[in-house]
């Protein structure tokens, strides 16, 4: 069997998940890890027995040994440089969303895969959340005939509304929405994306970190079928880390709504009152198995390289996505709705997101 060697750049909440993926993993020969907090370098170090921890990640790019990466730093800013670095050293990679700050480096970031041939994949992790899953099965095979309208909802906890707007000033849409958007537009291929209509609303984030609470958009295909996506981060902390999604799907021949609003296992107690556990986006270990979809999505990306096979995110997909929530965020702005592609009068006036 071919092993990989594989290395892991930022291993907080996601970065860990990944690096504790890799650790278990028989397609890993060695684990190298790259984290600038001292103490979580440690505290991941103790749980994955990697060959290198570091807290200079360009300590890693200069290892010839190491196959790919999965980058999962923040703040968001540093993703292009990071995967920029890591395939101009001819490393495969696995990048967290979003790809960028500006259509430009994602441009980039595009053709550098391309020139030096290396894998290249964005975590869009809902892909592989079976019940999402679903839903795309019976898109594809026709089971609620052909598709006319979706909505998605996407609720996470004031927390990470906190933890995200506090490092970088990315709207809910290009923060959450994302996830969703890039799910249908997946789904509805080869339609394409014509029109958004966003707007966003106001309420306790403006005054922590500046931010909207929620975002509305809906955006029209080129097929006529139209996709309403919400995300808010204004939750009560409830269960930490919690994101809750609802989504309902008509077609010609049917109808799915989908609770993934992970009410179905809910534990009380005296020290912590009412919780919900396994209903964080990316998901968490319980003891021999992962409860959600982000260990599957490693695993998938360690497949990809180690047998050379196809990643599921193309970096063109996740280049679509991106342009969409832009121009949602510029209907938003301007209060109407904006077509796409961008043209460069739209793409001018895009301002990159500060930190
Ligand atoms: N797919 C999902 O479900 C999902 C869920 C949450 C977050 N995300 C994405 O994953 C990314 C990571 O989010 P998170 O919640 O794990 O963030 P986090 O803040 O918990 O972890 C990021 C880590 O990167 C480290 N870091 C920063 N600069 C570094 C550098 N130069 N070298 C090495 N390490 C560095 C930080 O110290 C931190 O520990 C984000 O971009 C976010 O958009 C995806």
């Amino acid at each position: 069997m071919k092993q990989i060697n594989v290395g892991i750049i930022g291993t907080g909440w996601c970065g860990g998940i990944r690096a504790n993926t890799c650790s278990s993993n028989p397609l890993v020969k060695d684990l190298h890890i790259a984290e600038i907090k001292i103490d979580r370098l440690e505290e991941v170090k103790q749980l994955t027995n990697p060959v290198t921890a570091t807290t200079d990640y360009h300590e890693l790019l200069k290892n010839d040994d190491i196959d790919a990466f999965f980058i999962s730093a923040t703040p968001e800013d540093i993703h292009y440089p990071m995967a920029k670095d890591c395939m101009e050293a001819g490393k495969h990679v696995f990048l967290e969303k979003p790809l960028s700050l500006t259509l430009k480096e994602a441009d980039h970031l595009v053709e550098l895969a391309e020139t030096n041939d290396v894998k290249f994949t964005i975590g869009y992790s809902q892909r592989f959340n079976p019940k999402f899953a679903y839903l795309k099965k019976c898109l594809s095979d026709g089971t609620i005939g052909n598709p006319v309208a979706g909505l998605v909802s996407r609720h996470i906890t004031r927390g990470l509304g906190h933890k995200i707007g506090g490092r970088i000033k990315l709207s809910p849409a290009a923060m959450e929405a994302t996830h969703d958007l890039d799910f249908l537009l997946w789904c509805l291929e080869p339609a394409k994306p014509i029109r958004v209509y966003s707007q966003s609303a106001y309420g306790v984030m403006k005054d922590v970190t500046g931010l909207e609470d929620a975002q509305w958009s809906i955006v029209t295909l080129d097929n006529g079928v139209i996709i309403t996506i919400g995300s808010g981060w204004t939750m009560p902390p409830g269960h930490p880390n919690y994101s809750g999604t609802w989504i309902e799907f008509t077609g010609t021949e049917g109808m799915l709504v989908m609770d993934d609003t992970h009410r179905d296992v809910v534990l009380n107690t005296m020290k912590n009152g009412i919780r919900l556990p396994m209903s964080t986006m990316p998901g968490e270990q319980v003891e021999h198995v992962f409860a959600g979809p982000m260990h599957d999505e490693g695993v998938h990306f360690l497949e990809a390289v180690a047998l050379n096979r196809s990643v599921m995110v193309t970096p063109k997909q996740a280049r679509q996505v991106m342009e969409v929530y832009m121009a949602a965020d510029l209907s938003v702005e301007r209060n109407e709705p904006v077509n796409l592609p961008l043209n460069n009068n739209d793409r001018s006036s895009i301002r990159v997101p500060k930190k």
